[in-house]
């Protein structure tokens, strides 16, 4: 802030030549867990009035569409250390009933994997599937990858095509096991087990195809205790047989400091780093050329520390767990945990957001009834759209504010994208200034963008105003007021506590 009460301007200069990386457009990925209502009332309801014949809601597969997911991590998330995924194959009424124990809910296996597959293939997503390294080992998840991948003429492949499948599923992408440094994990493990475990895995699953792209358990959170320890093991042991590491983060509002919860990005960037210098200290050690990339396979906002406001009896099917409801806030902080995800696209190169429909989720729905955007749904869905191409280099000059858990932080945090093709530019900016606006200047004689093409804004006079089913509608982007280019720079008022897309081209209007 000036000494007169007004913020004085963010800026920043783009330059074509300056840039992170490409966009993996696996950055835009979901994660679709059997906990919840994320499954069932969620992305399956038979009898539901928009259910197509397979019992896939369409109002849901339409917002999915909508959302622009590109990958979907399933089925779980701790639910899959205790997975079966033979019960979930196979004639529905032979298929058994089981105790998830992660979740204390009963599992009815109605959907499986094979529903998946259909999911995914209506959606145009593209499949990550994680395999039990809880309960199970190598053997399994051979197994399951001939059921899903082999052509046919085996036992397990013939099952597939008996199923119904008739062409491989061609899944590209495993997650060996999920959050096996956490004590809460069914079959947690020492990095040591679980180095060794993850590096037999990989290499059986090799054996079988080598082009397969596998992802080792990273820690399921940088406040862990063996963080960084748990990945340099982890790593050294599976290095030549894995091609990424996970990382895992949710972000929350604590005790009312919402200063600090609007930088939380800034945790999200250090982890990040972390985890990158963990990688390439451990490929020097191994005098390795490969890197190992980044698959931020659970990222989101996530009260954890609210009590359910539902009820839920033990061995529930399908309760409501974890359905937060998000409000314009949390979609900014959600943007600004997009923008630190662009901002290291050289190294992040596949992400999930936990999770798609019901749980900690952009799309929610009620079991007979509507289904609809949460505040989080639109920094996502343009995000995907337009967060294609080449990051640009940003280095912002901001003013700053005060925070309790991160110093003095920008108040602007944001990222560019230029997709070369078209010569369009897209700039992603968070205010995280809950007062004032905030003036921004790019100056975009180094991209050579003269026309504006839109400013769509999310933001609120009321900062907790939320989408509901009553209200689905709420809250949605607005076009923003007296953004110009003049002589090469942009001008805009970044308005408080708000999300912005800022679309430009070369082109002539
Ligand atoms: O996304 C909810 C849960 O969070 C997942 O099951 C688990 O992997 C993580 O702890």
């Amino acid at each position: 802030m000036s000494e007169h009460g007004t913020t004085s301007a963010a800026r920043f200069t783009l330059d074509s030549a300056f840039d992170v990386g490409t966009v993996n457009p696996r950055l835009y990925g979901s994660f679709v867990e059997h906990m919840g209502r994320c499954v069932y009332t969620g992305i399956y309801e038979p009898g539901h009035p928009a259910a197509d014949a397979d019992g896939l809601r369409q109002d849901v597969l339409a917002l999915v569409r909508e959302l622009g997911v590109t990958t979907v991590r399933y089925p779980g998330g701790n639910f899959v250390s205790g997975y079966r995924w033979e019960d979930s194959v196979g004639p529905r009424e032979k298929r058994p009933a089981r105790l998830d124990l992660a979740w204390k809910s009963t599992e009815t296996n109605e959907f499986g994997l094979g529903e998946f597959m259909d999911f995914c293939g209506k959606t145009g997503m593209e499949p990550m599937m994680a395999l039990n390294l809880g309960t199970r080992g190598v053997e399994d998840a051979v197994r399951l990858l001939e059921y899903a991948n082999h052509p046919g003429g085996t036992e397990l492949s013939d099952r597939r095509i008996a199923d119904g499948g008739k062409e491989p599923y061609g899944i590209r992408m495993w997650c060996l096991g999920n959050e096996m440094d956490g004590p809460w994990q069914t079959g947690h493990k020492t990095p040591e087990e679980y180095g060794r475990l993850a590096a037999e895995t990989a290499r059986a699953m090799r054996q079988v195809d080598p082009d397969l792209e596998l992802v080792a358990c990273g820690s399921s959170s940088s406040s862990m205790p063996t963080f960084a320890s748990w990945e340099a093991t982890v790593l050294q042991a599976a290095y030549d047989l894995v091609d990424y590491v996970s990382l895992h983060a949710y972000y929350e509002e604590i005790d009312g400091d919402r200063d600090s919860f609007l930088a939380s990005a800034v945790d999200m960037e250090h982890f990040i780093e972390s985890v990158v210098a963990t990688c390439d200290h451990v490929r020097a050690r191994l005098k390795a050329d490969k890197r190992i990339n980044l698959s931020f396979d659970e990222w989101n906002v996530w009260y954890q520390k609210r009590p359910n406001p539902h009820p839920v009896e033990e061995w529930q099917q399908a309760p409501r767990l974890l359905e937060d409801v998000y409000t314009v806030t949390d979609a900014v902080v959600f943007g600004s945990l997009l923008i630190a995800l662009l901002r290291h696209a050289d190294r992040v190169t596949a992400a999930s957001l936990a999770q798609l429909v019901n749980v900690i989720a952009p799309i929610m729905t009620e079991p007979g009834g509507p289904a609809w955007r949460q505040t989080t749904f639109y920094p996502f869905a343009q995000a995907s759209a337009y967060g294609r191409g080449r990051v640009l280099r940003v280095e912002v000059d901001s003013p700053t504010y005060a925070t309790a858990r991160f110093g003095e932080v920008p108040l602007l945090h944001a990222t560019a994208v230029i997709d070369d093709e078209m010569g369009d530019i897209t700039v992603f900016a968070v205010n995280r200034g809950q007062t004032d606006a905030l003036p921004l200047k790019i100056d975009l004689r180094g991209v050579d963008a003269h026309t504006l093409v839109e400013h769509l804004v999310l933001a609120d006079s009321d900062p907790e105003a939320t989408n509901t089913a009553d209200r689905p509608d709420r809250v949605t982007p607005h076009t923003a007021t007296g953004t110009a280019v003049t002589d090469g720079v942009l001008h805009a008022e970044l308005e408080p506590l708000s999300w912005n897309m800022i679309r430009l081209t070369r082109r002539h209007a």
